[in-house]
């Protein structure tokens, strides 16, 4: 099977309604000749609908950086599947490590969001990477099957067809230093034989494993190369279009 390569942009907490809706614009405009690879940008809720309007009809496809698993209730504050999907989204980016972090997101919430996304269509893209201590530890690998299993426990595998898993070490994540490549070769390749004995053959065969983590032009290409690599999930250098673009464009 031939996975489409995915660049997707976490734009986190930057950009008000029209910072985000002119880097949009300009992101369209410089990627309309891209056609091998699917990208992405992510940015804060409130500007989701602004965007999706002026990336209509563009290749530049949208996200949403969280959701609730619920689908409405007294949740001050939270957002749904159905929220997101009436305004345009078509992925959603769960479990990353700021949300694990800073607003003590746990497996097991991770798992409803996931269930919820894909129960609405959305295509979710699952976080996982350890932190320095667990990879000093030696406990990466023991991290990341517990964050995949417990993530992905009870899922009928037919819901995670447009599953995404994104490899992000946290000690990489706007820090400038990226995983070396054999240390992203060894890990991709054990996430996606991970999928095939946690969830099933054709899941590991389908689902597209980013890199993430101080990705930007100067090493996109080198990350691209290695084999279960299908595409990365940049935060700081996605930020500014000709940035964007330029990690769009490797080669
Ligand atoms: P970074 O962030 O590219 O700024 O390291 C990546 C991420 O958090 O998804």
């Amino acid at each position: 099977m031939t996975r489409k390569p995915l660049i997707a942009g976490n734009w986190k907490m930057f950009k008000t309604g029209p910072e985000a809706v002119d880097t949009a614009v300009h992101l369209a405009e410089d990627c309309a000749d891209v056609t091998d690879v699917d990208i992405m940008i992510a940015p804060a809720y409130v500007c989701l609908p602004l965007v999706a309007a002026a990336i209509a009809g563009t290749r530049i496809h949208l996200g949403a950086q969280n959701l609730h698993f619920e689908n409405q209730g007294a949740f001050t504050g939270e957002i749904s599947a159905d929220m997101l999907k009436t305004a345009g989204v078509e992925y959603v980016i769960i479990g990353h490590s700021e949300r694990r972090q800073y607003f003590f997101e746990t497996d097991d919430t991770v798992n409803k969001k996931i269930k919820a996304a894909a129960a609405k269509g959305l295509k979710p893209i699952l976080c996982v990477g350890e932190t320095d201590a667990q990879r000093e530890a030696g406990n990466t690998f023991l991290t990341l099957d517990k964050q995949v299993s417990d993530g992905l426990k009870g899922h009928d595998p037919k819901h995670l067809k447009d599953l995404v898993l994104a490899y992000e070490p946290v000690w990489a994540i706007g820090t400038g230093q990226t995983a070396g490549p054999d240390q992203v070769a060894e890990v991709h390749e054990y996430l996606r034989n991970l999928l095939e004995t946690r969830v099933s053959p054709d899941t590991a065969q389908s689902t597209r494993i980013l890199y993430g983590g101080s990705v930007k032009p100067e090493n996109i290409a080198e990350l691209m190369r290695i084999n279960d690599v299908d595409g990365a999930l940049v935060g700081g250098a996605s930020l500014d279009a000709n940035t964007f673009t330029n990690i769009v464009k490797y080669d």
